[in-house]
């Protein structure tokens, strides 16, 4: 979704701002742009939609000597994709461009009372409404650019990140968020801005996290300024960035999608650390320990989470009621924020999210925290909105994940889950400590069993070149591979296009089973578990309706070998784990698919991979 880079100092404010553009491509954008000031104070905007190519392509012969300035990548929410509808966006009389993140959402009520005033829109943005009435504010009251951005926030509904230059006015940039990420970067007489701190890893590690109803202060020579909107100053808190150059290259991989694959031995090992010890002995998740009355106490869990994040909670919910014995629902965040949920005191509200800035998700958060609950967050992103929103939470640590199709942060998600439910059950009682060793035990194991599952790709790939024209896609699970099936079918048609559907096979006879041809290819989840004969007979239904069947089976399995068209043997592991093993060669058919297909993995049409819009 849409990202901001700033850079105020000495060094090529061009160059700064083009490639923190092109580092935060992966977020998903269709347009973008930037402001530059010069040493002179003049203020150009330069924008182009598409690529941020082709904004280099425009800006080959222009003016870029500047000493500030903002860039903008746009994912477009009002109005199309364009040159004119890309930011920054001008003020009416040139003196200010901003660029922004989010929706205004009393933007026609500003833009009627700007109108009455004489202000004219160019554009369908409301970004342009922001522009305009901060300019109104700062010309009408003859006062500073800071206390006009101020004043103009606090009439705004809706959530924003947003950043702003003045023309004559060299060496500063105006920054404020609401709901919308914001993190500044410290350097040596030098200072950055980004969505994340993607754009400017190479030059600092040193951050502040923007909160929600602040406004940064970036000056040339002084240090950063925080103010509430209020008006009041409020406390800087430098941390250190938890990000490394090499996590954010392709290391050898055509694509970022491969190599996150590719890398699960590793995220998986990495996520393990430090938290099941003692060869399986103890597991330490300091989030639970932390908060041990909470989760000895609660009524009820409830999972709130979107896309990918929602299949690992369905996951979550049934490893956290089989090895804990609370009941668990699970919500989509953006249908949970709206229905009126009833939430106790005693409930444990866990909000999932790999990048922790997905809207709905934050909103759900807001919800639960405002009728008690006690709320807990499994994200990716250190320092990111929901780990900061929430009471306690564990982070997946698989190291950050650029592809817009999730794979790493599924599978660290779903050992979280794993891990949380351990603990739980540790500290409940509700497990024996020997069953309780056997599963952390195999748990250590799962980086080298996801390696050996690895070893499938050729096979996959292969495969993949007799279904890549396929129109539709039919995916089935029982029990722990149903939330797989789902997840696979999501790969599949977020990157290739192709219309896939998961389903729980039982759920096949009531309906969806009409659709079975020739022509339906059937991806069936089915390890040698205790649902194992029951799927044994889905797949019988869909092979004597003549459908073609790709069978993800337990190694050694022989009798569905002998009805599916395809197998792919998995290593055997106990159930509650199958899910780590069984997503992989889903997550490799889809990528061949889409690859065979031409089409762009990494960046999938339409999509975005942090959510921070409704
Ligand atoms: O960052 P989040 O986990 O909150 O994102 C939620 C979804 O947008 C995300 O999982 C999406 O479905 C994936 N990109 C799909 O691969």
């Amino acid at each position: 979704m849409c990202g901001i880079v700033g850079y105020v100092g000495g060094g090529s404010v061009y160059n700064v701002l083009i490639n923190g553009l092109k580092r935060l491509e992966y977020r998903g954008y269709d347009s973008a742009g930037m402001a530059l000031v010069s040493p002179g104070g003049d203020l150009h905007v330069y924008k182009a939609k598409g690529k941020v190519s082709n904004l280099e392509d425009f800006c080959a012969d222009k003016n870029l000597e500047a000493v500030a300035g903002i860039a903008h990548t746009r994912w477009a929410t009002h109005g199309e994709p364009s040159d004119s509808n890309a930011h920054p966006h001008y003020s009416e009389d040139g003196e200010l461009a901003l660029v922004h993140n989010g929706t205004i959402e009393n933007y026609q009520l500003l833009k009627d009372a700007l109108a009455q005033h004489g202000c004219k829109f160019h554009t369908e943005t409301d970004t342009e409404v922001l522009v305009q009435l901060i300019e109104y504010i700062r010309t009408t009251n003859e006062c500073e650019l800071v206390d006009a951005v101020r004043e103009a926030l606090n009439q705004v509904v809706g959530a924003y990140a947003m950043a702003v230059v003045e023309k004559g006015n060299p060496d500063t940039i105006i920054a404020a968020r609401k709901s919308s990420p914001l993190v500044v970067g410290i350097g040596d007489d030098e200072t950055f801005l980004g969505s994340d701190g993607t754009p400017f890893i190479e030059y600092t590690n040193k951050v502040v996290y923007v909160d929600d109803d602040q406004i940064a202060v970036i000056k040339r020579g002084e240090p950063l300024k925080l103010i509430n909107l209020k008006g009041s100053e409020e406390k800087v808190n430098v941390k250190k960035l938890e990000l490394s150059i090499t996590q954010l290259e392709k290391g050898g991989y055509p694509h970022f999608m491969l190599k996150e694959i590719f890398e699960q031995p590793n995220t998986l090992t990495d996520s393990i650390r430090g938290r099941i010890v003692e060869g399986g002995r103890r597991i330490i998740l300091n989030g639970v320990m932390d908060h041990k009355d909470k989760f000895l106490n609660a009524n009820r869990i409830i999972i709130v989470a979107c896309g990918t994040s929602w299949h690992a909670s369905l996951l979550g919910k049934q490893l956290l009621q089989d090895m804990c014995g609370i009941p668990v629902e699970v919500e989509y965040a953006s249908e949970f924020r709206y229905s009126n949920p009833v939430i106790t005191p005693r409930d444990i509200v866990i909000a999932v999210s790999q990048s922790g800035e997905t809207a709905d998700t934050l909103a759900a958060i807001q919800i639960a925290k405002s009728k008690g609950a006690f709320v807990y967050g499994v994200s990716n992103v250190v320092g990111a909105s929901i780990p900061r929103e929430t009471h306690s939470g564990t982070y997946i640590h698989v190291g950050p994940e650029i592809g817009v199709a999730s794979t790493k942060a599924f599978t660290g998600q779903v050992l979280v889950f794993t891990m949380m439910a351990l603990a739980i059950a540790q500290i409940k009682g509700s497990m024996e400590q020997k069953d309780i060793e056997a599963v952390a035990g195999c748990l250590l194991r799962i980086p080298d069993l996801v390696k050996e599952t690895l070893r499938l790709n050729d096979d996959i790939q292969r495969l993949s070149l007799i279904y890549t024209y396929a129109r539709n896609f039919l995916y089935l699970g029982r029990g722990y591979s149903y939330p797989v099936a789902l997840e696979g079918a999501l790969k599949l048609k977020e990157i290739s296009y192709i219309h896939a559907e998961g389903y729980p096979a039982a759920e096949m006879k009531h309906g969806p089973i009409a659709l079975i041809d020739s022509e339906m290819p059937t991806v069936i989840i089915a390890p040698k578990d205790h649902l194992y004969e029951k799927i044994v007979s889905n797949v019988q239904q869909v092979k004597s309706r003549g459908g073609s069947i790709i069978a993800i089976v337990t190694k050694g399995d022989t009798t569905i070998r002998e009805l599916a068209n395809h197998v792919l043997e998995v290593p055997d592991v106990p159930e509650c784990l199958t899910p780590l093993i069984t997503s992989i060669p889903l997550q490799l058919l889809s990528y061949y698919i889409a690859i065979n297909k031409g089409k762009n993995v990494d960046m999938p049409r339409n999509l975005a991979k942090s959510v921070t819009v409704e």
